[in-house]
């Protein structure tokens, strides 16, 4: 079901009718920390008082035209910049779609890509925080990890996304998981065919274990991205078998999951990382968390057909936050 509704929600009529929802608009507030980088630094500060570091992700993706990478390459500037006046930037950094810096431009997009992101990385380096870049589906792994080869020749913490779903990844886990290799690990939120990735949920679970194993008993930095509570529990029984101390690995979750659970975890001495989205350009990743989560389509749903029969829900809440 993930895969249909992800390429039905590519289509044009899809995007503007469910763009077009007030009920959209509240489940995307769960997810996003708003439309401008004042209230991400605003959400940002909360965080970091709370013991939590964060990831920030200028909303934005596939972009097609030269215009619209350099303004999203500005946008992430300014906002390193903008880190580093506010006195954050010890605690945040910034997460980097390189589909939104050009990579998807016929020809040259991949040396676009690279450049727009080297000057992120330059302006991540002034501001002393670091840059992940984030992984799309499966057609841009090998542009991606081509250009995180590049920028770790002059910037070695760049951090990489890796994602079990792939048949790859475990290769690639092996590849990267070097001294000072910053990687996080996540299941996948793309629909990709099964000549590439693995169809069944318990084949992407087992595939995640695996790569948890390889990076945890590595030599690099592993950053476990997943809200799965049988995953962190691994990660953290892997962390006492190789005997990682705090500073050596990290959780990572999207912001407006399980936001209970990151705090008793932050609680308990682990280093718990939010990924926190904030922009106007959020339809797609609204789709792939709605997507990955039954409850939260169903939501919509539900909400929808009381709409039509006239009930609807004014007071109606999204999907717990807590899990
Ligand atoms: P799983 O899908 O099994 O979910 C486990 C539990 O978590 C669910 O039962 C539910 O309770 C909760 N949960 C999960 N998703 C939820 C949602 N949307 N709403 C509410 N509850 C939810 N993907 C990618 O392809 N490229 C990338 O670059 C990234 N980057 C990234 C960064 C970070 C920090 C995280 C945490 C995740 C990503 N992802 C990603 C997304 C990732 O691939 C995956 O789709 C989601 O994390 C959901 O998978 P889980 O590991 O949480 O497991």
């Amino acid at each position: 079901m993930p895969n249909l509704l992800l390429a039905a929600a590519n289509t044009r009529p899809v995007r503007a009718s469910v763009s077009a929802l007030p009920i959209s608009r509240r489940l995307v507030d769960r997810f996003i920390a708003g439309e401008d980088q004042d209230a991400a630094l605003a959400v940002t500060r909360g965080l970091l008082a709370d013991g939590l570091t964060v990831t920030l992700d200028v909303l934005g993706e596939g972009i097609t035209d030269r215009a619209g990478a350099t303004a999203s390459t500005t946008a992430y500037r300014n906002l390193l910049a903008a880190l580093a006046d506010s006195g954050l930037a010890s605690g945040a950094e910034v997460s980097v779609k390189l589909s939104a810096l050009g990579q998807a431009l016929p020809g040259e997009g991949q040396a676009i890509a690279l450049e727009n992101a080297g000057q992120i990385a330059a302006a991540a380096a002034a501001a002393g925080t670091t840059m992940t870049l984030d992984m799309e589906d499966h057609t841009t792994v090998d542009s991606t990890l081509a250009v995180l080869h590049e920028l770790r020749t002059q910037y070695p913490w760049v951090g990489a996304v890796l994602q079990s779903a792939l048949r790859r990844t475990e290769a690639d886990c092996r590849d990267l998981a070097t001294a000072g290799s910053r990687v996080r690990l996540v299941k996948g939120a793309y629909a990709e065919p099964n000549s590439v990735a693995y169809p069944r949920k318990t084949d992407v679970d087992a595939s995640y274990r695996r790569c948890l194993e390889i990076l945890m008993g590595g030599e690099g930095y592993p950053m476990i991205a997943t809200h799965d509570l049988a995953m962190i529990s691994a990660a953290r029984e892997l962390a006492a078998r190789y005997q990682r101390d705090t500073q050596s690995w990290e959780l990572q979750m999207l912001h407006g999951i399980r936001t209970g659970e990151r705090h008793a975890l932050a609680a308990d001495g682990v280093a718990v990382r939010v990924y926190l989205p904030f922009g106007t350009d959020w339809y797609g990743y609204y789709v792939r968390r709605l997507a990955e989560r039954p409850a939260n389509l169903l939501f919509l749903l539900r909400h929808l057909r009381a709409d039509k029969s006239g009930k609807n829900g004014k007071n109606a809440r999204p999907a717990s936050t807590s899990n």
